[in-house]
């Protein structure tokens, strides 16, 4: 009887209470679209059901999910990635948050009619089933800049940026995240998982052959948010920006100045 008056309660007005945070909408690079990051707390008592986000001037954002992964070198089979999966609504418990994340939840912005533009803000309306929309403003920047805006705690963007990324970190994780089960030892394309893909992996020697481009901001981009239209390059949202440029300037350590001529573009 009491949970029913709540609920009665509850729905006289439609009003969800939520409270969202660190709004995000990063630019779209490297071929890869515009995405919305931000979090959404129920502080209500009832769940909610997040059915629809909408980006001022650029219209819904698709709810996607990304699957991290780790692949141990030699692993003779290989599950597909970072699989990005369109999510029809999201339910957000009562008391509970929801994150939209590199790595995790993602809302693709598919068609920004108006150009976003680093530094300037967009409202963004966020749609629940049986219950009024909510708008809040999100920040707009590059994907790079989303460590420390995203960050959970103060003092987090400082701590990132006093370790600066690094050849040596990149090798690590070149090894502890899988790359050369598809891009071989030694980065030249020939993985033993590599071998069954087409496209083929990137041989890191050839720069000409590279699609996003081939300076470090630019693979950090592409381990982020994929190549477009690309084959079974997983994502590596779930790194952090620092991790992506270590791992970009260890590719780029691998470049030869006499690519091979039979290189493996498409
Ligand atoms: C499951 C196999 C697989 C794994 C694991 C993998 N890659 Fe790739 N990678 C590919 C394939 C396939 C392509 C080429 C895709 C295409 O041409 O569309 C590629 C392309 C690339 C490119 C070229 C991007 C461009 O602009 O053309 C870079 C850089 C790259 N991978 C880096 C990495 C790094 C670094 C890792 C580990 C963190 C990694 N890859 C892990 C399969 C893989």
């Amino acid at each position: 009887m009491a949970l029913s008056t709540l609920v009665a309660l509850a729905c006289a007005d439609g009003v969800p209470s939520v409270e969202v945070e660190r709004a995000v909408v990063t630019l779209p690079g490297g071929g890869a679209p515009a995405l919305l990051f931000l979090t959404v707390r129920n502080t209500g008592v009832l769940p909610l059901f997040l059915k629809q986000l909408e980006v001022e001037d650029a219209g819904p954002a698709t709810i996607r999910t990304e699957t991290p992964h780790r692949m141990p070198m030699g692993q003779p089979s290989f599950e597909p990635m970072a699989t990005m999966s369109a999510v029809d609504s999201i339910l957000i418990p009562a008391g509970r948050e929801l994150r939209l994340a590199p790595g995790g939840y993602t809302g693709v912005v598919a068609s920004v009619a108006r150009p976003l533009v680093a530094g300037e803000t967009r409202t963004v309306t966020l749609r629940f089933s049986r219950a009024r929309d909510v708008t809040v403003r999100a920040r707009v920047a590059t994907y790079a800049d989303l460590d420390a805006l995203l960050a959970p705690e103060r003092g987090d963007a400082t701590r990132l940026d006093s370790t600066p990324p690094s050849v040596a970190e990149g090798r690590d994780l070149y090894a502890s995240d899988g790359c050369a089960a598809c891009h071989g030892p030694l980065g030249v394309g020939d993985g033993p998982v590599g071998r069954t893909l087409h496209p083929p992996p990137r041989d890191f020697r050839d720069a000409t052959a590279f699609k996003n481009g081939v300076d470090v901001a630019a693979i950090a981009q592409t381990l982020a948010t994929g190549i477009p239209g690309g084959g079974s390059m997983p994502l590596y949202a779930h790194l952090t920006e620092r991790e992506r440029r270590s791992l970009a300037l260890y590719v780029i350590s691998l470049r030869s100045p006499s690519p091979p001529t039979s290189g493996s573009t498409p």
